[in-house]
């Protein structure tokens, strides 16, 4: 070999060398990751570690993370490394990072100045030279984009198709943080999965005890498609297992006679043998049980016992968060019909109105495109918007002549009330915007509306949406002073007043939603 060939080759090895160690150098940096994820649990400590080190890893200028504010329609800045100011407010749904949130699609982009929708007012009030840009969405557990990752300028060229695989295991790390602590019957689906070839068996399941019932309910059962199967507490293996809290390992299932064949003759399938074991929470409740059918080679061995035993307090943590979950949710639904109920009792003539009103304003957010999370928040405003009106005297509030003015500002009142009344509530997480959300329902585009007489932007973007389902809603429902007015009348009203009060766009929403409904 010449030596220009030798220098070549020597060449070339140095820079595989030289990637070789910068995949080492991030391969470290992952593991580091890695152990300061099992260590810390704190969210709010964990994003600015992990940003710090996906920033270094790509060697890019700036690394922010957003997360989407919906009742202010706004991506705030949750932590932004490298830079000083970190009060950056992004609106909802325009620029880089909303385009990223809109299209849930990792975003590479060159010359950020290049793009239509990028927004040069940020550069221009931080001084800031944006050039290249990565940007990536991150989930919630129900799939809804709940954030974005935003590097900017990377210092040597521009993003690689290696840097978007690294972002996209930054924002799947924070997809798994959004989701800790939540059930996802996905994340046991592997575990059985993976349970059933450790054990070399045909299936796995998991049934949920419903002791009220009296049954057996699965939550997975592998080999069986479609809606859960219920079994009986007092028949087969399962539940068996269920009652006594014995682990059974059952190498031939015909000639026990606790086996019950009618599963198998309803599936055409042959159960052969079976490991059943109870899932029992940390105090000792059943909750379950969970079972393998078929062993391929011979019968279930206590190896395969131990494997079984060794997965129960992982299911067992999974099934009692989804038991208070669920739980939860049913005393929060129960809440709210109470709180909305005792509106109505106020005014026999308006009853319903809260609930006609969340119909409508869910109605209106489906035509205008808004995710499932922020209808709920919706539905829960508009059932909550009125609430100040408790505090407003009878004889006002049914008074069947015109209101004199002193009367209008007493029934005004029921805003700060509202606001008082819901804000002093321990809304869960997702709900946090609600108090701000119902108390701005008679704001007004043009600041003429009450109580704090904001204008356009100022104004929360569902409270516009409720503004349009109130006033709807309350001009074709009869009221004391009043008859109902038709659907056709109510529109014309709304539609005097677009763009100076009403949003032309939630009007034309409403309008599209009403002509849907089936005429009664
Ligand atoms: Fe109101």
């Amino acid at each position: 070999m010449d030596d220009a060939a030798l220098s070549g080759k020597v060449l070339g090895l140095e820079e595989e060398i030289r990637d070789l160690n910068i995949k080492n150098d991030q391969l470290k940096r992952f593991l580091e990751i890695g152990k300061i994820l099992n260590a810390e649990r704190d969210i709010n400590k964990l994003i600015p570690l992990v940003m710090i080190e996906t920033r270094k890893c790509v060697d890019a200028d700036r690394c922010t993370v957003f997360l989407i504010n919906l009742e202010r329609s706004e991506l705030p800045a949750k932590y932004a490394d490298g830079l000083q100011d970190q009060s950056i407010r992004l609106e909802l749904k325009m620029g880089i990072v909303g385009m990223c949130v809109l299209t849930r699609k990792i975003l590479n982009v060159m010359d950020a100045y290049e793009e239509t929708y990028f927004k040069r007012e940020v550069d221009r009030s931080t001084g800031y030279r944006t050039q290249s840009v990565l940007c990536a969405p991150f989930f919630d557990p129900k799939g809804e984009a709940i954030g974005a990752v935003q590097l900017i300028n990377k210092k040597s060229g521009l993003f690689t198709r290696q840097d978007e695989t690294r972002i996209r295991d930054t924002c799947c790390l924070l997809t798994n943080m959004a989701q800790t602590g939540e059930f996802k019957k996905d994340a046991i689906e592997p575990l059985i999965a993976g349970l059933r070839k450790a054990t070399d068996s045909d299936r796995g399941s998991i049934f949920l005890l419903d002791r009220k019932e009296m049954k057996l309910s699965s939550l997975i059962a592998e080999g069986l498609e479609g809606p859960s199967i219920f079994v009986d507490l007092n028949l087969g293996i399962a539940g068996y297992v269920a009652i006594t809290g014995q682990e059974e390992n059952i190498p031939d299932a015909y000639s026990d006679p606790r086996f019950d064949s009618r599963v198998d003759r309803q599936t055409g399938y042959r159960t052969r043998n079976i490991l059943c074991l109870p899932i029992k929470n940390q105090v000792g409740d059943i909750l379950g049980v969970i079972q393998v059918l078929n062993r391929r080679c011979g019968v279930f061995t206590d190896s395969d016992v131990e494997l079984l035993r060794a997965l129960v307090p992982q299911i067992a943590i999974a099934i009692d968060n989804a038991i208070l979950f669920e739980e939860q949710n049913q005393q929060w639904q129960s809440f709210l019909e109470v709180l909305a109920a005792s509106i109505d009792a106020k005014d026999p003539l308006t009853a319903g109105h809260s609930h006609k009103v969340a119909e409508y304003a869910v109605g209106i957010a489906r035509e205008l495109g808004l995710s499932e999370t922020e209808m709920d928040i919706l539905r829960v405003s508009s059932l909550l918007h009125d609430y100040g009106k408790l505090g407003v005297s009878d004889e006002v509030l049914k008074k069947p002549g015109k209101l004199t003015a002193e009367e209008y500002e007493h029934i005004k009142q029921h805003i700060p009330r509202t606001q008082s009344i819901l804000s002093r509530m321990r809304f869960m997480r997702r709900y946090r915007g609600v108090p701000k959300i119902a108390s701005c329902h008679h704001e007004r585009l043009d600041g003429t509306g009450y109580s704090g007489g904001l204008k356009a932007f100022e104004i929360p973007f569902m409270s516009k949406i409720l503004a349009v389902a109130d006033v709807f809603e309350a001009l074709t429902a009869k009221r004391h002073y009043r008859d109902a007015m038709s659907v056709e009348d109510a529109l014309k009203i709304l539609e005097k007043d677009i763009d100076t009060k009403f949003d032309g766009t939630i009007a034309s929403a409403m309008k599209r939603y009403l002509y849907k409904l089936p005429s009664d």
